[in-house]
């Protein structure tokens, strides 16, 4: 079986967040259950510098009147254990941003998306490799199914490829006007309420639920969430239309890669089964570091976007009163919003021995983090998934986490199973509620014995990404067996 991820973002190449690293990681497990899986991702400014072949021929795409050529280029595999296509189209692609830059949104996202949505259709003409399966990630490749039932329909031969659309993340939908659609392409029956349409406008990620054999999400609690008002986003009609074709494949981390045993970028190194001294190592470096003050305290930790979904805001309604009561140490990474951005450092430099804080994107500095941290905070809005709650456990740092998405896929609450729990988990988005959780959290740490065993636990927790891939397995199975 063969399958092509169509995708704008591929680690390490090119990625924004989790999109790229499940992108990077995820094929490699495919090929090893005998998925042969290959990479479409644009070549966008920050891949140019790894070396890659081009190879004969355009991919022609029309777009309105205009004539779009783009070109195939694949990496040199050296650099990657799968084999990667690039899309090369300098001016659409060749920039430093791969969404967007300072001043915001490139204005032809929408033509960027159909370029990378069209060529994946196309590809087996310029690599000689056919694929069955063109699995499309998030709301740039989602109009991929389209183009290929519009491909199929013209033939009026019996289907002979199958689709899948893994929606990564519901808030990023792609919406544009209604115009741009006119240009796609893309025939005019795919429009409507059944297809491209929500509301009047263009709606991508809507026509690939619409459209895509079969749609996935990254766990199986946001897989169902979805469905409602609440956390559908207005897409919910579609995903419950979509319902029996709709499941959750909770995503794996790479195991290689972020292993506390073996992590070159910590101080120490340590594993589960005796994760003192080392662990202990790293908080006293990470103190330093950040030049707090009570190695005696906990020290929580933050590695996250600051953005309205992952729920910051609320950590800092109750840090003043939390560090008033003098229990605990925060070190903090992060960056996005500016205003929170702002209210973190303005109370960081009023609690500099409490607060350590870094704005920005640093992967030696998480791992730094999640190695000396006692717990790890995630209180997400939402969370299709999250990677970070799994890393953090891995290195033996015990999340204090929403009770929604993945994070309820991952985590076994202390509240529910005291004796089987891998951290705490809140119900709902208020401060308060977040309060308690961490409140708790620092009494389990009193209780040395109890801490340690949790923390032995969360560090076994199975994370590795050959579950998931006999799950992608099986549905590209199905999706075969339908067409
Ligand atoms: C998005 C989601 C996150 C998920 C990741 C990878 O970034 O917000 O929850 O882990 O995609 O699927």
């Amino acid at each position: 079986m063969k399958v092509l991820f169509v995708s704008p973002e591929v680690s390490p190449f090119a990625r924004t967040g989790g999109l790229g690293e499940v992108v990077g990681s995820l094929p490699i497990a495919l090929n090893q259950v005998g998925v042969e899986t290959k990479i479409l991702c644009p070549l966008h400014g920050c891949c140019k510098t790894f070396p890659y072949k081009t190879l004969d021929g355009d991919i022609v795409f029309r777009y309105g009147n205009t004539k779009i050529k783009s070109q195939v280029g694949v990496l040199d595999q050296k650099h990657s254990p799968v084999s990667v296509y690039f899309l090369i189209n300098e001016k659409l692609f060749g920039r430093t941003g791969i969404y967007a830059d300072e001043k915001g949104d490139y204005s032809d996202n929408c033509l960027r998306s159909f370029v990378l949505s069209h060529a994946a259709t196309q590809i087996e003409k310029i690599t000689r490799w056919k694929p069955d399966i063109l699995h499309a990630h998030d709301w740039m490749a989602a109009a991929t199914s389209a183009y290929l039932n519009a491909k199929q329909a013209k033939k009026k031969s019996p289907k002979v490829q199958g689709s899948v659309l893994t929606i990564h993340n519901l808030e990023h939908q792609g919406v544009f006007n209604q115009s741009e659609f006119h240009k796609s392409r893309l025939p005019n029956t795919y429009w409507g309420i059944d297809g491209f349409e929500h509301h009047g406008t263009l709606n991508l990620l809507k026509g690939g639920i619409q459209h895509a054999d079969k749609i996935s999400t990254v766990s199986p609690t946001y897989a169902q969430e979805i469905r409602t008002k609440a956390h559908g986003q207005n897409l919910e009609e579609s995903l419950k239309f979509r319902g029996a074709d709709l499941l959750g494949i909770l995503n794996g981390i790479d195991q290689e890669s972020w292993n506390p045993i073996n992590d070159q970028l910590i101080p120490s190194n340590f594993g589960p089964h005796k994760p003192l001294p080392g662990k202990q190592l790293c908080k006293e470096d990470l103190i330093k570091e950040f030049k707090l003050a009570n190695i005696k305290e906990p020290l929580i930790g933050v590695v996250s976007r600051l953005h309205h979904q992952k729920g910051l805001d609320l950590l800092l309604s109750i840090l003043p009163d939390m560090l008033a009561e003098g229990r605990g140490s925060f070190i903090i990474l992060g960056s996005g919003d500016k205003v929170l951005e702002k209210e973190f450092s303005k109370l960081a430099d009023s609690f500099p021995e409490r607060i350590g804080l870094r704005i920005g994107f640093d992967d030696a500095l998480a791992r730094r983090i999640f190695a000396g941290t006692d717990f790890f905070l995630m209180p997400s809005r939402f969370e299709p998934c999250g990677l970070a709650q799994q890393y953090a456990m891995r290195y033996g740092s015990i999340p204090v986490a929403r009770n929604t998405g993945g994070l309820s896929d991952t985590i076994i609450a202390r509240t529910d199973e005291k004796s089987k729990s891998t951290g705490y988990l809140f119900k709902s988005a208020e401060p308060k509620l977040l309060l308690d959780s961490i409140k708790l959290a620092i009494r389990d740490w009193d209780d040395e014995s109890f801490y340690l065993n949790m923390q032995k636990r969360a560090m076994n927790v199975p994370s590795s990404w050959d579950v998931a891939a006999e799950k992608y397995k099986t549905l590209y199975n199905w999706v075969l067996r339908d067409s």
